[in-house]
Parts: structure tokens; sequence; C-alpha cells
């Protein structure tokens, strides 16, 4: 079994993703927006690739099953329900809802996943959730592929970081998974920030970004570990919570 993390969904290939188990982490914020709002209710989510296409699809819904998110530059686009603030998807808002949803890197780097044998939505808000599905699908010998949706399709060191904390645990008590470079690099930059991720959203541009753009709050519900308990998985063109694909 080989872990690799790779750290810019521009350098991916389908190669890279070929019948691999792939986990997408955009850490700030949109892999915590999914979660949060799945372990709130949320029926399920459609990345978008554009605001265009948002709108275009939100035609094929009732208007009132449906929300129409996203940012760009990480504000919420004009017009749109909601942006892509953790703190927007409450219960009360996205309860039973689609959420059609476009952001900067993040929905891209999970459109960007064909070939792929199964795909999931990781961050630290769901971390110990994913992390057990990934150690169950690496013990039926499955190779993972960690794609961080990264900054402008770029290194972006909060998700190089959470990815390093996933490649820990899938490597705990298994001597026989192999590490490629990515994978060890994650490692390091987990050792450095794992007990202070406060000190890792001092250090991250995007978190800096955010902080000064009035979302200095995300940031807190972005590093609270594992309290949304939930296995966002993508497939058929929407991310639902593992155990609820009936819904579908
Ligand atoms: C993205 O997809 O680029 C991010 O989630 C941006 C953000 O912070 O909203």
């Amino acid at each position: 079994v080989r872990v690799d993390v790779h750290f810019a969904p521009a350098v991916v290939t389908a190669a890279d993703m070929h019948g691999r188990v792939v986990v997408v982490i955009d850490v700030l914020r949109a892999s915590t927006t999914m979660a949060v709002a799945l372990h709130n209710g949320a029926r399920n989510i459609i990345p978008c690739e554009s605001s265009d296409e948002v709108v275009v699809r939100a035609k094929s819904f009732e208007r009132r099953d449906v929300l129409l998110a996203g940012e760009r530059r990480m504000v919420a686009i004009p017009g749109f329900d909601l942006g892509n603030s953790p703190r927007e998807m409450t219960p009360a808002v996205v309860g039973g809802k689609t959420i059609l949803l476009t952001t900067t890197n993040g929905t891209g780097a999970l459109l960007a996943t064909q070939g792929a044998r199964e795909v999931v939505v990781a961050s630290y808000v769901n971390f110990s959730a994913v992390l057990s599905m990934l150690r169950a699908a690496t013990r039926g010998d499955a190779d993972i592929a960690i794609i961080c949706a990264g900054k402008d399709r770029t290194f972006a060191l909060e998700d190089a970081t959470c990815a390093g904390h996933f490649v820990r645990g899938i490597k705990r008590r298994r001597d026989s998974v192999v590490l490629g470079d990515g994978a060890q690099a994650a490692l390091l930059l987990d050792r450095r920030y794992a007990q202070d991720l406060g000190s890792l959203f001092n250090d991250a541009e995007h978190a800096r970004a955010l902080a000064n753009a009035g979302f200095g709050d995300d940031l807190q519900v972005c590093a609270a570990v594992d309290s949304c308990p939930v296995i966002p998985i993508y497939a058929d063109r929407q991310v639902v919570r593992l155990g609820s694909e009936r819904e579908r």
C-alpha cells in the first residue's frame, strides 16, 4: 500500500489518481465548509466550476430546495444565498437543502478527480472519521492519493500540514505502508504544527488573508478537530455523507 501527497492540483495527473482512494483537502475553507454543512443536515453539495454553473444548475431544482453558495477572493458571490464560511452552514439554514457551491480552489480540486476509485473530502473537523475510512481502505490494499487544494493552484501550508496529519494516522502501526516523498514532507509539517493549529494559522498566508478580510472567526471553526464526524464522499457529481447514499 502506498500513500502519496500532492501539494497542488496543478501537478496532479489522472495517473496519480487512477484506481486510488483520493482525499481532497482544503482546510481554509471549502473542505471544512462541506463537512460542516453535511454534519448540520445538508442533503448534498454539488461542486461547480463557476458562478454561472451554479445559476444554471439551480434552475433544475425547486428554489426552496437549493442554496446558491460560493466565494471569489473569499467574499460571497453577489446575489448568492451564502458565501463559503463554515459559520453560515447552520442546521436552520442548510437542513435538508442541496448546496450548489463554487470556490476558488476547493471545488475545482474536487472536480478534477476523475478516475479515482473513491473520493473523500477531508479537513481537521472530520479528521478521525475520514481517517477510519482510509485505514479500512488500506487494510483492503487500496493506495491513497491525498490532494491539497492549495492556493491559486500552488502550495498552501495548512493543506499540506493537514495532509501530514492523515499520513501519520494512516501509517500508525502499519510498517508496510510506503510513503512517497510528498507524504514524507507532509509528515514533517505535521510534526511541526499538530499540537498548535493556532501557530499553523498564524503562519499560513491564506489564514492571515481570511483574518484580514474579516473571517478570523472561521479559523477557530476550521481548527476544531473532529467537531464534525462525517465522511463526505464525492461521487456522481455530488458530495454526500457516507451512509446517506440511499437519499440520492
Ligand atoms: C477556496 O476554495 O479557494 C477556499 O475555500 C477559499 C476560501 O477561503 O473561501
